[in-house]
């Protein structure tokens, strides 16, 4: 089977008439646990996962920054001396134009460059398709120059929080950057200290997806945001060294429930309790204690259906069906929520076929075909192909994946 690699060379050698001079790789991620806690800078524990956005360069004279998306059909092209005062058009191009934006604003100036965007991530399925887009985007444009990593999630979160309008946390960007080879990713989202924990060999990782994404979900994500703030306010009248409902627990919230409304209440109540939940489980994950990482991925999940209320029937049931499915250990959504994807957790001789009756299970239910994605934990955002300077005397090419 041709590379994917191969496959983006290809592609950009049919729209633009000549190879690329580079191709970037940028990973989808699944979220372990710790959800809906990071804009509140929180914990999470996500994995980068295999399926990738890939970005293929190569500079011009033609002034112009073209971009093709294969997802699309669809080329935009804007003068690259204009890209600093780009806004948003509302659709596919914010991603890029957004990146484009925020380069700027660091000093990377952007060159004229054409750019031909495929993606195996999902959209839609809580796999984070954008800041796979975002990452791989950012790559392409800075073609070959240097940036920090951090410094380069931060741009990427940037883009999708100022150009985009998505309040969105770092999880996604991060890990699309820090993703690693056999091992999830624990995230300070204050500090941004990160460390890799390895899971137990004797666990298989798979999502499932619901193949719905309900209208909802935008405007509930920034609800949840302003509804946290005000938690926020109403615990730090009490509590002034209460920075961010990171810094909160549980009791605390209990102690301030009759200041703030009922709903408010519960969605504190679910990051203080998830942020608590990431650590027994980095803590479970570590002593290979799968009974109790399953039980951990059940309670994330019911504290977001009942007190985060970002669930939907649909992702309600394949955790449900989970819990009478042999060899998982346990599921729960994964993403913002109000459709996409479950993660589950499960036993590796027992994954496929867990899989295969959920699947049935969803199908006699719902009418629909769920899609089912094996997880496994990858690398970080890289350079998979680099054309060597002509100049040099040989064209080399790296492929790697
Ligand atoms: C989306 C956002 C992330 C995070 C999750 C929920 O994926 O992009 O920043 O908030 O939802 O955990």
């Amino acid at each position: 089977m041709a590379s994917q690699t191969g496959i983006v060379t290809d592609l950009f050698r049919q729209q633009f008439g000549v190879p690329p001079e580079g191709i970037e790789r940028a990973p989808g991620r699944v979220n372990l646990i710790g959800e809906h806690t990071d804009y509140t800078l929180g914990f999470v524990l996500p994995i980068a996962i295999q399926l990738a956005a890939y970005a293929a360069w190569r500079r011009t004279t033609s002034g112009y920054l073209r971009v093709y998306s294969t997802s699309f059909g669809q080329q935009r092209a804007w003068p690259a001396g204009e890209l600093a005062g780009l806004t948003s058009a509302h659709e596919w191009s914010d991603y890029v134009a957004g990146v484009a934006v925020e380069l700027e604003r660091a000093g990377y100036s952007v060159p004229s460059m054409d750019v031909l965007i495929h993606s195996t991530v999902p959209t839609g399925a809580g796999l984070s398709s954008s800041a796979a887009l975002e990452i791989s985007i950012a790559l392409a444009l800075l073609g070959g120059r240097v940036i920090d990593p951090v410094a380069l999630a931060r741009l990427a979160r940037a883009a999708e929080n100022d150009f985009a309008g998505m309040p969105c946390g770092i999880m996604d960007q991060f890990v699309c950057v820090f993703g690693q080879e056999n091992a999830a990713i624990q995230i300070d989202c204050r500090s941004l200290e990160h460390e890799p924990v390895p899971l137990p060999q004797d666990a298989a990782i798979f999502a499932v997806n619901t193949m719905v994404k309900h209208e909802l979900g935008q405007s509930a994500y920034r609800e949840r945001v302003r509804e946290c703030g005000e938690a926020l306010a109403a615990l730090g009248t009490r509590y002034p060294e209460v920075h961010s409902l990171r810094d909160a627990t549980s009791e605390m919230v209990e102690e301030c429930r009759a200041a703030m409304p009922a709903n408010v209440y519960l969605r504190a109540l679910h990051v203080t309790g998830e942020n608590r939940r990431v650590i027994e489980f980095v803590e479970a994950s570590r002593a290979g204690d799968l009974q109790r990482m399953g039980h951990l991925f059940y309670a994330s999940h019911a504290s977001l259906a009942g007190s985060y209320e970002v669930s939907c029937e649909e992702l309600d049931f394949l955790v449900e069906e989970a819990r009478s499915t042999s060899g998982i250990y346990g599921a729960r959504m994964t993403g913002g929520g109000f459709g996409g994807c479950t993660v589950n957790l499960a036993r590796p001789d027992s994954a496929e076929a867990a899989g295969a009756r959920l699947a049935a299970r969803y199908r006699q239910r719902y009418g629909r075909d769920p899609r089912i994605y094996t997880c496994r934990p990858s690398n970080g955002a890289r350079n998979v192909f680099r054309e060597q300077s002509p100049a040099a005397g040989t064209i080399k090419s790296s492929q790697s994946e």
